[in-house]
């Protein structure tokens, strides 16, 4: 299907019918689904189409993925291909396009590290908790490290593991008892700083405490710290420059494993091919996937550095092997169209082009601080967050209504935003993160559109 199809209301009808009857979605209310019924049937680029017709610039990249954009209809041919000669095959055995992917990971991260391929963030994460534990209880059997240390307001997932190593209280209400492994100390959210300091006289306070809580809890206790550089669920949060490095310094000082977290940050989308490079750091385990296929498969890893990779290696008998298996890990078809997607992102320089898009779009945006209402801008790449105030003084966030209406404001007129899920503290933030090929006059019309929503509000 292409943009230029004609819409059919009958169809569509048909399909709201056929979904509402037998679909049970994900976190939206199916009252609300009701009414805004949204139907995707095309997209191109940044626009995705509803079967009605009308087009939106998707600020959002769907769910923080599609990195090359929409309808690369060349992805479909590499899948085709691939599923013509081996679309699967249990990945206790070897498969090309998953040496290939493995070997792509590998090169990007600059050297020394195996992939463990999974299907999902979710899945990435909580396979490098247990690479972590399975490494400790190998490597220092008398003093096991178990303990996870995350941050206030962090999203690393929806299994349980992740859902309890997340700082997202509202999240994971409805679930608790979680796993009470998971430690959570406060995040580096400058704008709102949780010492009420103000950088760089805070002396990175958030970090003291990191290594307060590891002292105090027992350095041997711990086994990893799990960290998304740029933390998306609160609306964006860039940390200072001296942030990742002064994690990783607590990490290697205590015999800690340092665990990044590059689901939405990863692929370009922060200016670099991986968010952490921008700060110089060496992760022990990173976890990717969403823009590892743009959303063309599903597809993720846990990218695991050699020093503990060599840690499952061994004699039979030893039992040193990873102790779990997933059935579409390693999916030849999936790993075909990664390889390409990675391959598209290193032609068309996307890392790069992210960058400028970036600043491009941040300061179109800030031309929006006329309106009493934004509080900050802020943001790496094309991962931004536009936080909205009632008075930029007291940094009162904006109520849940007003916030429904610039969203909805945005959707009526063709343009997606989102905002951010960080629980009631971060919802008063708009969060974009478009597909790393939009253009200049998307990002324009995405401004324009964001200046009318708010004006609409009356601010
Ligand atoms: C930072 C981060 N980690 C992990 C995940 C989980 O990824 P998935 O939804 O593919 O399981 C997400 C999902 O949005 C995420 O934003």
């Amino acid at each position: 299907m292409s943009l230029t199809n004609a819409p059919d209301p009958a169809i569509r009808a048909a399909i709201v019918k056929q979904d509402l009857d037998n679909v049970m979605h994900p976190i939206v209310q199916h009252r609300a689904l009701e009414k805004s019924q949204m139907v995707l049937v095309g997209a191109q680029g940044s626009t995705v189409r509803d079967a009605d017709g009308t087009e939106y610039i998707d600020g959002m990249a769907g769910l923080w993925c599609v990195n090359i954009g929409y309808g690369r209809t060349e992805l479909a041919q590499v899948a085709h291909d691939q599923m013509l000669k081996l679309s699967y095959f249990p990945h206790t055995a070897m498969n090309e396009p998953a040496a290939k992917l493995g070997e792509q990971l590998n090169t990007l991260m600059g050297g020394g590290y195996h992939s463990y391929f999974v299907n999902s963030g979710s899945e990435a994460n909580e396979a490098g908790f247990k690479i972590a534990r399975q490494y400790h209880k190998h490597e220092s059997p008398g003093s096991y490290r178990y303990k996870v240390l995350s941050r206030h307001y962090a999203y690393h997932g929806t299994t349980m593991a992740t859902l309890a190593a997340g700082g997202m209280g509202d999240r994971k209400a409805k679930f608790e008892p979680t796993d009470g492994n998971f430690l959570h100390i406060a995040a580096p959210t400058c704008y709102r700083c949780p010492f009420k300091l103000s950088y760089p006289s805070c002396e990175l306070a958030c970090v003291t405490n990191m290594e307060t809580t590891v002292q105090a809890e027992g350095p041997d206790s711990i086994g990893e710290i799990i960290i998304e550089p740029i933390m998306s669920s609160v609306g964006i949060a860039v940390p200072p420059d001296e942030y990742l490095p002064a994690v990783e310094k607590i990490c290697r000082d205590y015999g800690i494993l340092l665990h990044i977290d590059e689901v939405i940050n990863g692929f370009g989308r922060t200016g670099k091919m991986f968010a952490h490079q921008h700060y110089n750091v060496s992760p022990d385990i990173v976890a990717v996937a969403k823009g590892i296929t743009s959303g063309y498969m599903p597809m993720a890893a846990t990218i695991v550095k050699n020093n503990v990779f060599n840690s499952f290696l061994g004699e039979v008998s030893e039992g040193r092997n990873v102790m779990q298996v997933n059935t579409w890990g390693g999916h030849a078809a999936a790993a075909a169209v990664a390889v390409r997607n990675i391959e598209i992102q290193l032609e068309e320089n996307l890392a790069e082009r992210a960058g400028e898009m970036g600043k491009y779009f941040m300061d179109g945006l800030r031309t929006l601080f006329r309106h009493g209402t934004v509080g900050d801008v802020r943001g790496k790449g094309l991962l931004i967050g536009v936080e909205l105030v009632t008075d930029r003084v007291t940094k009162k966030q904006l109520g849940n209504a007003e916030m429904v209406s610039v969203v909805d404001f945005c959707r009526k007129n063709g343009v997606i935003v989102g905002r951010a899920g960080g629980g009631k503290q971060y919802s008063n933030t708009i969060t974009l993160c478009p597909p790393l090929v939009i253009t200049r006059a998307e990002c324009d019309r995405i401004v324009e559109t964001l200046d009318r929503a708010l004006g609409a509000i009356g601010k």
